[in-house]
C-alpha cells in the first residue's frame, strides 16, 4: 500500500468565545460588526423570535439580509428549509465572506449551522441562543443538521460557532412550558458533571422558575462551562462527550414513540429518570439519590413517569433502533455518583445488559 501524508490539520485548530450577560441584545449588533466586519451578515431566525421582537432589537431597523424559518420548530428542521436558506443567501449575492448569525431556539441554530457549513463550502456562524435549551446545550459544540424523512439529524456536520452570545433575558419571552422543558439540560449537566451546580439548582429552582436575571446568568455560565469542557475534550464524539447524552438513549425513544407530543427535554426528564433505575439496577446508585433527581425534576414541572397513552411496545423497539446502537442495541451514559459519569475502562457509554433495559423499560410502562 501506497501512502501521501497530506499536510494540512485534519481538523481546524482554533477557539471561540461565548459571552452570557442579560439584555444586551439591543447592542450587539456593532459587535457583531466590529468582529466579523470584513464579512457580510446573514440573519437566521424563525416566527417565534420575530413575534417575541427579538429580531428587531438585534437589528434595530438595520436593512440586513435575513431569512424566517416559518413554520418554526422541528417540522421546519428539514433539507428543504436548508435548501431555502442556501439559495436566499445567493439572492442576496452573499459568497464566501458571508457570516451567518443564527438567533433562535435549537431547531434555528442546527438549519442555521447546517446551512453555514454547507453554503460555498462553509462559511462562519454566530449563535445567539434565545431559549433554555439552545442557551444550555446545543448553540456550542457545533452540531448542526436536519432531520430526513427517516430520521433525525439523517444529514449533519460539526460546524463549530465562530462566536457565541447568550443574552438570558430573551428566555423571558419563552412559554412556561418551552422554558421548563429547556432546563432539563441544565439539571443533565450537574448531573454528569457537578454535584455542587445540583444543589444549586435544588437551592435556586424557585428563583430560576421566576426567571431572574442574576440566577439566569449563573445558570447559563454553568452550562456554558460544563458543556464547553467536554466538547474541548472531545469535539467529535468519540469517547468522552457521549456523556452528553445522559438520560437520551431512552429519552431519544420516548420522544419519538410520544410522536414529538413530548418536547425533547420533557422526553429527556423521563429518560433520566430510566437511567437512574438501571443506575439501581447496576448496584451504581447511591441511597435516595434516584428521589432527590425525580424531586428536583418534579419541581422543574417535566414528566418523570410516561405518558399514559404511550405505545410500550413501539418505545421498546426504538430503544433497541437507537442511532447510537452497535448491533442493534445501545449503549447507556450511566452515573457512578451525582456529579460524575461511571467510565470503568474510561468508556463513557456503556453496554448494559439487555434484561437489565427491559426491566426498567418495563416497569416505566407500568408505573405510568
Ligand atoms: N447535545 C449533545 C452534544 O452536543 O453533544
Amino acid at each position: 500500500m501506497h501512502e501521501l501524508e497530506i499536510k494540512v490539520p485534519a481538523s481546524r485548530p482554533g477557539s471561540y468565545k461565548v459571552a452570557v450577560g442579560s439584555g444586551f441584545l439591543a447592542n450587539l449588533w456593532p459587535q457583531i460588526k466590529s468582529a466579523f466586519g470584513h464579512r457580510r451578515p446573514f440573519v437566521i431566525a424563525d416566527a417565534n423570535v420575530v413575534a417575541a421582537g427579538h429580531l428587531d432589537t438585534l437589528l434595530g431597523g438595520r436593512p440586513v439580509p435575513h431569512f424566517v424559518i416559518d413554520p418554526p420548530g422541528e417540522v421546519s428542521k428539514n433539507i428543504t428549509t436548508a435548501v431555502a436558506i442556501v439559495e436566499a443567501m445567493e439572492k442576496a449575492y452573499l459568497g464566501r465572506d458571508t457570516v451567518v448569525v443564527a438567533l433562535g431556539g435549537g431547531t434555528v441554530g442546527d438549519v442555521a449551522g447546517f446551512a453555514a457549513a454547507i453554503f460555498k463550502r462553509g462559511v462562519p456562524i454566530v449563535q445567539i441562543p434565545t431559549t433554555t435549551l439552545a442557551q444550555a446545550d446545543s448553540a456550542i459544540g457545533g452540531k448542526t443538521g436536519v432531520d430526513s424523512s427517516v430520521s433525525k439529524n439523517a444529514f449533519g456536520a460539526f460546524w463549530h460557532p465562530a462566536a457565541v452570545y447568550v443574552d438570558v433575558a430573551t428566555v423571558r419571552t419563552l412559554d412556561e412550558r418551552q422554558y421548563r422543558s429547556g432546563l432539563t439540560e441544565s439539571v443533565k449537566h450537574a448531573l454528569i458533571a457537578d454535584a455542587e451546580y445540583f444543589e444549586f439548582l435544588e437551592r435556586k429552582m424557585d428563583v430560576i422558575l421566576d426567571r431572574q436575571g442574576e440566577v439566569l446568568q449563573t445558570l447559563a455560565q454553568h452550562n456554558c462551562a460544563i458543556k464547553g469542557r467536554v466538547v474541548e475534550a472531545d469535539p467529535d464524539e468519540r469517547n468522552q462527550r457521549q456523556m452528553l447524552n445522559y438520560g437520551h438513549t431512552i429519552g431519544h425513544a420516548v420522544e419519538s414513540a410520544s410522536n414529538y407530543r413530548l418536547l425533547h427535554g420533557e422526553a429527556v426528564a423521563i429518560g433520566i429518570v430510566a437511567a437512574g433505575r438501571i443506575e439501581i439496577e447496576m448496584g451504581l446508585s447511591e441511597p435516595g439519590r434516584l428521589e432527590r433527581v425525580t424531586t428536583l425534576l418534579s419541581r422543574l414541572g417535566v414528566p418523570v413517569t410516561l405518558p399514559p397513552d404511550l405505545d410500550a411496545e413501539k418505545l421498546i423497539d426504538l430503544i433497541r433502533h437507537d442511532k447510537k446502537a452497535i448491533d442493534r442495541w445501545p449503549r447507556f451514559v450511566l452515573l457512578g455518583q451525582l456529579g460524575r459519569v461511571h467510565c470503568p475502562d474510561g468508556q463513557y457509554a456503556l453496554e448494559v445488559d439487555r434484561r437489565i433495559v427491559e426491566k426498567v423499560t418495563q416497569s416505566m410502562v407500568d408505573d405510568r
